[in-house]
């Protein structure tokens, strides 16, 4: 069974949105006029409830399926998308590139935002299910896990939601088909921040100094041990230190010198493993070389992992939207979701909707496919026909 023919009639009106909500790209929390954007459509759609501020500028949406309760074991069920979009200049060249320079929607959150809304236009026409489907558009994907400030406000018990579903684009991934997989599925994500105070000086007499570049790179070095000789080689873990600020004179030996880098890994285990250790290898490094060693390690998104009966039905939605051989059983990413919060509230899925060849996630020539529309949109409403089928 291939996309949804009504979807395929929608297609025009979805693609109109996403261009628009393209056009006008919002960072973080401040989602205002995407939110209103939302909220206006679904009150069009006809929605039974819509509910605004979760989350500070989270939709809800709320659709009542006519068909009579039957026997299923879920009644409501949750389709997430994000709203928020990246500080990046856009270099598209599009028609609708966005107006506001240094924003960008460089990581297709147009599009789901665009997609769920098609679904629910549909899902609010047609009520072919029994139950309630509930469509959830969150801000501050972005690194301001505002998954998690929907949470807080109540979004799964507000609305009984049983399960909850989530979907990313994909690029490389071709325009038509899926990708997913069972446990873990993206990364959890913390954040390290060190700062070096050693004694800066002459750079002909570093024998009076501590040398606060030397501590810095012998940090970046040893923190590298860690995942080649601690964590096992079949588990998954990156130390990336992406930030190393230090000086500003050849012949200054430097007082200071800061650290910033990101840790991703893909169970509890090796998590709480590799957090040990650099807080060992901090303290190593600072008793060898006598500089005062600051760590400041902040935990960020835990690991998405995807619960195992949901995984395979939503699977096998995704097959029957786009055809047994193109719905691939995909390996981790490293990458991070705050969707990974709701997984921990509700059993659920996450998937990966092909977006073609386009330019990477996150990158100034990066682009939404509107091609792919058709797919995440019958993805989205046949999911809520088979979960909440009668
Ligand atoms: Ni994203």
């Amino acid at each position: 069974m291939p996309v949804i023919n009504r979807v395929a009639d929608l297609q025009p009106d979805i693609q109109a949105w996403r261009r628009d909500l393209h056009q006008h790209p919002e960072l973080m929390y401040d989602v205002h006029r995407t939110a209103a954007f939302v909220a206006d459509r679904l009150r069009e759609f006809g929605c039974d409830e819509v509910a605004t501020g979760l989350g500070r500028t989270g939709v809800v949406g709320v659709i009542k399926g006519r068909k009579p309760a039957g026997t299923g074991d879920v009644k409501v069920i949750g389709l997430r998308a994000d709203m928020d979009a990246l500080p990046i200049e856009e270099e598209t060249s599009l028609p609708y590139a966005s107006k506001t320079p240094g924003k960008m929607h460089a990581c297709g959150h147009d599009g789901h935002t665009a997609m769920l809304l098609g679904a629910a236009r549909y899902l609010a026409e047609t009520r072919n299910f029994a139950g309630d489907a509930v469509v959830i558009f969150q801000p501050a994907e972005e690194g301001g896990a505002g998954a998690a400030a929907m949470l807080r406000d109540g979004l799964m018990d507000r609305f009984g939601i049983e399960q909850v579903y989530g979907m990313h684009n994909g690029p490389g991934l071709p325009v038509g088909s899926f990708a997913i997989r069972t446990g873990p599925v993206m990364a959890a994500m913390d954040a390290i921040d060190i700062r070096i105070e050693g004694v800066g000086g002459h750079a002909a007499r570093p024998h009076k100094c501590i040398d606060s570049v030397l501590a810095g790179a012998q940090l970046v070095t040893a923190l590298q041990s860690i995942v080649s000789r601690t964590v096992d080689p079949l588990e998954s873990a990156v130390i990336s230190i992406c930030e190393f600020h230090a000086g500003n004179a050849r012949n200054v030996i430097p007082q200071v010198a800061e650290l910033k880098g990101t840790v991703r890994t893909l169970t509890p285990e090796v998590r709480e493993l590799v957090e040990k250790r650099v807080r060992e290898v901090v303290a190593g490094v600072a008793q060898m070389t006598g500089a005062k060693i600051d760590l400041v390690y902040e935990r960020g998104y835990p690991v998405v992992v995807n619960h195992a009966p949901q995984t395979a039905a939503a699977t096998q939605v995704a097959r029957d939207v786009a055809g047994d051989a193109n719905v691939h059983e995909m390996p981790p990413m490293m990458g991070a979701e705050d969707f990974a919060y709701m997984l921990e509230a509700r059993p659920g899925a996450f998937i990966f909707c092909g977006n073609g060849d386009s330019a990477g996630l996150h990158h100034p020539a990066y682009n939404f496919n509107d091609e792919a529309i058709v797919y995440g949109t019958s993805y989205w409403i046949k999911l809520v026909e088979n979960t909440l089928a009668a």
